[in-house]
């Protein structure tokens, strides 16, 4: 299914080799959008790009490695060459803990992928849009969030403080780009299906808390699937759908923050 119209705009996305960026670069690139995307594993990028070509999406890849000291230089190239009218900064990780139990490596390495290298890579998107100047439609800004941007769980301290920073830096940018035509927002999802979630799944007790947490949990469904975030997506990315939104969040959680 396809929301919206894409056709002739570039979109560039972090963590596009797997999970929701992989889902995506596909929803993207089915209205019409050419999709650069961007993570550390060529066989999984080359293998996204076999299957959405295949399907007659267009569809390239950049490998690099956000946390790398030469990520800025690769980055600020590759944007020159591929000026995004839509950017998402979705790269990001976690390292589940206790507040107490938080090491100095699990604090710099979640907020350095999540916090500082998204800042960084959104600002060579941002310098390479602001270098081409304004084409017509405003151009968007995308921070996959999460829920854990709105609210807290025990156990993901370091997590809910990058997404939270997320949330603060999603307005502060929306002011300092509206007048160059750019609206920066988020989409804070729930529990999404993905690898990053898969080992919890495999846990019953965690389980049934979600499904007791979210209002819109099923028996067959009891978290998201990449496939809910379609519509935020395409909303966020779509400027003649959210023109005059920026500065927000949209929250796709199935009702777990509405209590
Ligand atoms: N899944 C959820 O339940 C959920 C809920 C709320 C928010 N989110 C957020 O959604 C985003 C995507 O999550 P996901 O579940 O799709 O995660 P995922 O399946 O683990 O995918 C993470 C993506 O980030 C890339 N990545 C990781 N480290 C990188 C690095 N150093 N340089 C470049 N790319 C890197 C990975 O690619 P490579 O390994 O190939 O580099 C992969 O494409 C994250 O920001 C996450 O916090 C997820």
């Amino acid at each position: 299914m396809s929301y919206g119209d894409l056709t002739g705009r570039t979109v560039v996305i972090t963590g596009a080799s797997k999970g929701i960026g992989a889902r995506a670069s596909r929803v993207l690139a089915q209205a019409g959008a050419s999709v650069v995307g961007l993570a550390r594993s060529v066989d999984e990028l080359t293998a996204l790009k076999y299957d959405l070509e295949n399907d007659g999406l267009s569809f390239d890849f950049g490998v690099v490695d956000l946390v790398s000291p030469d990520a800025s230089e690769q980055l600020g190239q590759l944007m020159a060459k591929h000026v995004p009218d839509v950017f998402i900064n979705n790269a990001g990780a976690t390292r589940p803990a206790a507040f107490q139990d938080v090491t100095v490596d699990d604090f710099d390495a979640v907020m350095r992928l999540n916090l500082k290298a998204g800042f960084f890579a959104t600002q060579a998107a941002v310098r390479a849009m602001t270098a081409k100047g304004n084409t017509g439609l405003k151009r968007s800004i995308i921070h996959i969030s999460s829920m854990l941007g709105t609210v807290a769980l025990p156990g993901r301290a370091v997590y809910s403080a990058t997404k939270h920073a997320l949330e603060g830096l999603t307005k502060a940018m929306a002011l300092d780009l509206a007048s160059d035509g750019i609206r920066v927002n988020s989409i804070c999802p729930t529990y999404i299906e993905t690898p990053l979630t898969r080992p919890l799944m495999e846990n019953q007790a965690f389980v049934d808390y979600v499904t007791q947490r979210m209002p819109l949990s099923t028996a067959e469904q009891p978290i998201g699937k990449v496939g809910d975030l379609d519509g935020a997506l395409m909303f966020l990315a779509d400027s003649a759908l959210s023109d005059l939104v920026t500065g927000t969040n949209l929250v796709v959680d199935g009702g777990w923050t509405a209590q």
